[in-house]
This record gives C-alpha cells, structure tokens and sequence, in this order.
C-alpha cells in the first residue's frame, strides 16, 4: 500500500529509538554503510526526497537542484554553517540544527583540552607508556612541568551558550579570570562570572588560555591569524573547539613551532579530517582531537533526538524547535 508519509533520507546512522520515532512519522530509508553516506551517495538518493535527517554536507544549489521535492533538512549538530540559508530560503525548504543539548559536553571538551595542553597529558601519557619513566625522576624533574590552569586567565571568544557553559567551569570550578570577545556584550555573563568585556587584540594580549568558541560565520572566518598570535603571550595556549575555518592553520603552526605561543588544543581542523603528514603532528606542543565536542553516547542521542524531532515538526506543518538562523 503506498505510505503518504513523507519521504526522509538519513545520511548516517541514528540510534534504533530514534530511527523508531522517525518512522512512526515518516518513510524513512537510512544510510547502512560504514561511517557517513558521501556526497555523491547522497545525492544519488535525493529525487523523491521532503525531509534530509544529515550532518556536515553542504546544502547549497547542486544539492538542492537534485531534491527538488526537499521541504526541510535537520541536521544533527549545533553549528549550520554548511547550510547555503539563502538558496534554502529561496526554495522555502527550512532548515534546523540542534542547540542547548551539547553544551555541557562540549564545554567538558574545552576544560580537558586546556588542561591536557597545559598539563601536557598526551605528551607524558606517551612517555610513560613507552618505559621512558626512570626511577628518581619525578617531583623536581622539570622536564614533567606543565603550566597551571587555575586562577589564570581565560580568554573566550565567543560567549554564546556553549561559551557560558565553559565560563562556569573555569570561573566557579578553576577560580579564572574571565575576558570574552563577542558581538554583542553580555550584561548577564559579566554578572554572574565577572567577566570582562575586551576588543580582540586586548583580549589576546592579556590571556593565558584563549578558547575559540564562535560559530562560523563570514565574519569568523580566519578571524585568528598570524598578527594575532603575535599578540599572545608566549606563555598562552590556544584551544579552538569551533570550526578549523576559524583560524589561520599556517599561521597557528609558525607560532607553535616558533614558541611565540606555548602550546594548543585542537578539536577541529581545516579540511577534515587532517591530512596524515600535517604538519602539527609532529608538533608535541598541540594536543589533536578528531572533532568530538559533542560525542558521549548521551549527548549523540540527545542530538539525534532532537533533530528528528525538529524534521517531524517541519514536515508536518508545525513550528520546528529549533530552525535557523536563530
Ligand atoms: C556541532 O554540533 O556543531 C559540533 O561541532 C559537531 O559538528
């Protein structure tokens, strides 16, 4: 018999209970192959598609031109910045993302790259690993010293939800000071964190940590280079948990490996995944993540969740939780 659900594709695999949720809702075909379905494997499945369920492909006119019945597209992440909102808009498919359930997750991430960095966790997790410990060394052996994170200062660039999150880690949890950078003040978070407010270059210049927490936008974009890191004390550690976009790698790595900054937490990259032979990685200076802010089992689900949620409503002629732009 023919279904008059609509029609939704899911281009990685979701958790049985909310594949269950989406077809209860919708005819729902999902991708069963390893990982993420491609580009071109998507494509390929887009003619007689309403609703896309996805993560990190761009939605611009060639997809859009190959789903000519799409309504809406959900996808399972906070950051949308791989939509092309206008060519949506002018299509009248909306769009939704998933906001609010990553945000302590993804602030733990922050609070462990900036300690794994500072602390050099990785480094001597290594060195342990590989026998190199000698009995007697340890209390005075400078070379297992790291650099303090409490009472610090942190500088955030981006004070957004997530960015709050974090900034009640390090301020009531760390005992930090708390700079921010964003495009619009703050009244609430200078209240309650002490935070102050500062200009981009005051902001780098005064920080001991500075965690990059801005979505990206066109105005984000290489927000961070090379004069920037030049601004940095030679003590700091740069962390960016947004989008690998955000920063100018180049001029990162120049500033890594010539000590002008201390060292660097990364859980995002520009491509990703990295290429094997980037060359950070022969940096022991930068701890590396392969872009898991938001990935504990709880929070994944969460986010599926909330995102099959978000498709349902819009397919169905409701108001979508969560459409963007905000
Ligand atoms: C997000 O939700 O945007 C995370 O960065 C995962 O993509």
């Amino acid at each position: 018999m023919k279904s008059n659900k609509p029609k939704v594709y899911i281009s990685k695999p979701v958790p049985p209970e909310v594949l269950a949720y989406l077809q209860e809702h919708c005819e729902c075909r999902m991708w069963d192959g390893q990982g993420t379905a491609s580009r071109q494997q998507l494509l390929a499945e887009l003619s007689e598609v309403e609703g896309l369920l996805m993560t990190g492909v761009p939605i611009n006119e060639e997809l859009l031109d190959r789903a000519p019945k799409l309504r809406a597209v959900s996808t399972i992440s906070v950051g949308y910045n791989h939509f092309d909102i206008e060519a949506m808009r002018a299509r009248g498919v909306i769009g939704t993302h998933t906001p609010y359930v990553l945000d302590d997750t993804v602030a733990d991430l922050v609070l462990a790259l900036m300690l794994s960095a500072a602390r050099r966790i990785p480094e001597l997790d290594a060195f342990v690993k590989q026998g190199r410990w000698q009995r007697g060394q340890g209390l005075t052996d400078e070379d297992f010293f790291g650099f303090d994170v409490h009472h610090r200062t942190l500088g955030l660039i981006g004070m957004g939800r997530i960015g709050d999150a974090i900034a009640q880690r390090a301020v009531h949890g760390f005992g930090m000071q708390l700079l921010y950078h964003n495009r619009s003040r703050k009244p609430e978070a200078e209240e309650r964190f002490q935070a102050v407010y500062c200009e981009l270059d005051e902001l780098l210049r005064r920080s001991d940590f500075v965690v990059m927490m801005t979505p990206l936008t066109p105005e984000t974009t290489r927000m961070i280079r090379r004069e920037h890191f030049d601004l940095m004390k030679p003590t700091a550690f740069f962390i960016n948990a947004s989008r690998g976009q955000t920063v100018d790698e180049a001029a990162l790595f120049d500033a890594l490996q010539s000590g002008s900054i201390r060292g660097a937490g990364l859980d995002v990259f520009d491509p990703e995944p990295p290429r094997p032979d980037h060359p950070f990685f022969t940096l022991p200076n930068v701890v590396t993540l392969p872009h898991i802010g938001s990935a504990t089992a709880a929070t994944r689900l969460d986010m599926a969740m909330l995102a099959a949620r978000n498709l349902v409503a819009a397919l169905h002629g409701e108001q979508p939780p969560n459409i963007v732009p905000e």
